[in-house]
């Protein structure tokens, strides 16, 4: 898939404030600080096109870009959204709660979304905020992949032994195992794996 544009629309407080759901929509959801926001910016190859900082807790709003593709026959364009975190310590009750209302309407209502893609930091082993927030969307029927984030910050054995242990864990409680991608936005690993799968997605 090539892109051939990819722009910021708008950020929305709520999910009756989206843009109208024209076209296809593919969300990156994830804890907070794990790499959503530098991830959107390597697949669209656009340094500052979604707002990333290294304080958890920078994407509070529902951020779309509209991304436009050249194919064989014209073009074809579809939604990335950017979705803020979850699981930041420092969040009041009272915010955590808003956030998780917020989301939930999103990702249940939002008719046009395709697939959310969450956000797993690969340092780390398997975490249950995480594995929690797989069996919502479970729950909820919502599709989604799991994407290991931050690849060039551990050794490759470690990244590897981090993954196993998630996907072993996710058997615990799914019959079946979602795709799965390992990637590094620091060293654009993964970049053609995510876009292929987006386009297999989106063809009519
Ligand atoms: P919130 O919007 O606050 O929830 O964070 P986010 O998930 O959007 O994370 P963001 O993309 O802002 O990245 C958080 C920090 O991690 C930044 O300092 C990034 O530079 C760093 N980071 C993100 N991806 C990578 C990566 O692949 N490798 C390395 N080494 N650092 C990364
Ligand atoms: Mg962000």
């Amino acid at each position: 898939m090539n892109i051939k544009s990819s722009d910021y629309l708008i950020s929305s407080p709520s999910f009756d404030k989206c843009p109208k759901p024209d076209r296809l929509e593919f969300a990156f959801i994830g804890r907070s600080n794990v790499g959503k926001s530098s991830l959107i910016n390597m697949i669209c190859q656009k340094q500052n096109l979604a707002k990333t900082s290294s304080t958890p807790g920078k994407t509070q709003m529902i951020n779309h870009f509209k991304i436009t593709t050249k194919e064989k026959k014209g073009e074809n364009s579809w939604y990335l959204v950017d979705l803020p975190g979850y699981g930041y310590a420092k969040t009041a009750q009272k915010t955590r709660r808003s956030w998780g209302q917020m989301i939930e309407n999103y990702l249940r209502k939002r008719e046009n979304l395709s697939n959310v893609f969450v956000l797993i930091d690969s340092r780390h082993a398997p975490q249950t905020i995480d594995l929690e927030f797989l069996q919502m969307l479970g729950k909820w029927e919502i599709p989604f992949s799991v994407v290991f984030t931050k690849s060039d910050k551990e050794k490759p054995g470690v990244v590897k032994r981090n993954v196993e242990d998630f996907l072993n864990k996710m058997r615990e409680t799914f019959y079946f195992l979602p795709e799965s991608f390992v990637t590094s936005a620091e060293k654009k690993i993964g970049r053609d794996e995510l876009l292929n799968f987006i386009e297999n997605l989106s063809k009519p």
